[in-house]
């Protein structure tokens, strides 16, 4: 017999889904992967084993006279051979029924994994191991699919991915929220001759002068911020979506984000749907619903200004916020935001035209002359995943915002420069790539989301 040996259990999956799995009914193969589960009755042992491959396990049946198996715990890594058989009569819809079992490499008693349902927490000590538990395994996966189709959105709508700079010696958002870059403590500047380098907060500013050559482009890195926030949406080292568009203006932005953000989302839910299923059973009940509604009903699009008085209206009403004093100029706090998502329009918003004083200063200055084309999308229960705006294209407009915030104008030249070279109107907007994670799988935390986050006060190794 041919012996079968370069399958995946994603592989055998599929096989049953396109009703192919039956030419492999009866044909000797082998699995390898990490147990999920042992048990034994009389004569027979059943191993789960995980390959990563999918969410889902195989299962091997094995004797148990097989020292080998019985010795296999959780986590262990084993190697079957076996003669697979179809068994649409079982839960799973094949086995493989084994002679012996190959343990491969053992667990001893420093493994941290207990057959015991273990909390997030817990298992934030433990960024080595927690991709073998069942709801890791599955954030990591869809992670990386959600990664994918990133990539995809962009290549088939005509744009081009620019590796823009994590060290750099501008600040984008200007909140001076950066971590410094010294290669030699005595003579900090002699490295670059320049006095502050730091890692990005935002490829934007690197990736403008691209959009306005090749029309259509994206970054895709990481990110850094020093902010000191002990949260469950900020982390230090977190991974950023930057699309640059040339010639689109405000309400483009928003039309090609929402269609970005659908696509996305639509296209990962198909390809992780057993991973989805789980979430949608363990973590968070609500998720299918929500995310159905996410990629089928229109956001709503809302002014600042508005969403103002709509929470003015909910103070008077009763609502209770610690920031209660809602005034025309406040930035609003992630209760705000959710209180508008949540509770008032449920489901996603983009809130456009923010004061100006609360927001960069490379936003297009609108006729009002107190507020800017900004574009914050804020969703249930996570609050802002995007922030954009279109970009003031006019150089003396610019020039003078940048005055009136006293920055240093000529370690900006070279970006205040393409208003008056070639100026083209464009816009952009960032993604939060962590907090797409979280609104796709219902994973509260950002540590969660992070194969090794790096937080306030938090990094392991
Ligand atoms: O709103 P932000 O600060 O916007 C920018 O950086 C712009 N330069 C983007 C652009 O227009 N090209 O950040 C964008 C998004 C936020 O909406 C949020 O989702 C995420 O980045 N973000 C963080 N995610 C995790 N941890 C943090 N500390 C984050 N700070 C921002
Ligand atoms: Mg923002």
């Amino acid at each position: 017999m041919d012996l079968i040996e370069n399958l995946s259990i994603k592989d055998l999956y599929r096989l049953h889904e396109e009703g192919k799995l039956s030419e492999y009914d009866q044909k000797e193969v082998t699995l390898g992967g990490f147990v999920k589960a042992n048990r034994t009755f009389g004569d027979v042992g059943f191993l789960a084993i995980n390959d990563g491959s999918t969410f889902l396990n195989a299962q091997i049946v094995y004797k148990s006279s097989d020292n080998d198996a019985l010795m296999a715990k959780l986590g262990a890594s084993v190697k079957a051979k076996g003669v697979l058989h179809v068994t649409p009569e079982n839960k799973q819809p094949f086995e493989v029924v084994t002679e012996h079992v190959e343990l491969i490499g053992g667990v001893d008693e420093s493994f941290p994994l207990q057959k015991k349902k273990t909390s997030f927490e817990y298992l934030r000590n433990y960024p080595q191991w927690r991709m073998k538990t069942n709801t890791f395994n599955a954030v990591f996966r869809v992670r990386s699919t959600l990664a994918y189709y990133i990539h995809e959105y962009f290549h088939s709508h005509g744009y081009y991915w620019i590796h823009t700079p994590i060290l750099t010696a501008n600040d984008c958002e200007g909140e001076g929220q950066t971590f410094n870059v010294i290669a030699d403590e005595k003579h900090p500047e002699e490295y670059f001759n320049k006095e502050n380098v730091h890692l990005t907060v935002s490829g934007q500013l690197h990736v403008e002068p691209f959009a306005l050559t090749y029309g259509k482009v994206y970054t895709f890195g990481p990110t850094f911020r020093a902010e000191k926030s002990n949260t469950v949406r900020h982390a230090a080292e977190f991974w950023m979506i930057e699309p640059e568009i040339a010639w689109a203006h405000l309400s483009d932005l928003c039309d090609i984000e929402e269609e970005f953000l659908k696509y996305v989302v639509s296209h990962t839910m198909v390809d992780c749907k057993d991973d989805l299923n789980f979430f949608a059973q363990f973590v968070d009940k609500g998720l299918m619903d929500r995310l159905n509604e996410f990629v089928n009903t229109p956001f709503a699009r809302v002014k600042y200004e508005d969403a103002i008085k709509i929470l003015q209206n909910a103070v008077k009403d009763g609502v209770k916020f610690d920031v209660s004093d809602i005034q025309f100029g406040l930035d609003l706090g992630s209760e705000h935001e959710r209180y508008l998502t949540e509770k008032v329009f449920k489901g996603p918003i983009f809130l456009t035209d923010y004061p100006k004083d609360i927001k960069a200063f490379y936003m297009k200055q609108n006729d009002d002359g107190k507020t800017v084309g900004a574009v914050d999308l804020l969703v249930p229960y996570i609050g802002e995943l995007c922030g954009g705006s279109e970009r003031e294209a006019d150089y003396n407009k610019l020039l003078s915002r940048m005055e009136e915030l006293g920055m240093n104008i000529p370690a900006y030249q070279w970006y205040l420069d393409l208003r008056r070279n070639g100026s083209i109107p464009h816009s952009g907007f960032g993604l939060g790539f962590e907090r797409l994670v979280m609104l796709v799988t219902g994973m509260n935390n950002i540590r969660d989301t992070l194969p090794y986050p790096r937080c306030y006060k938090d990094m392991m190794f």
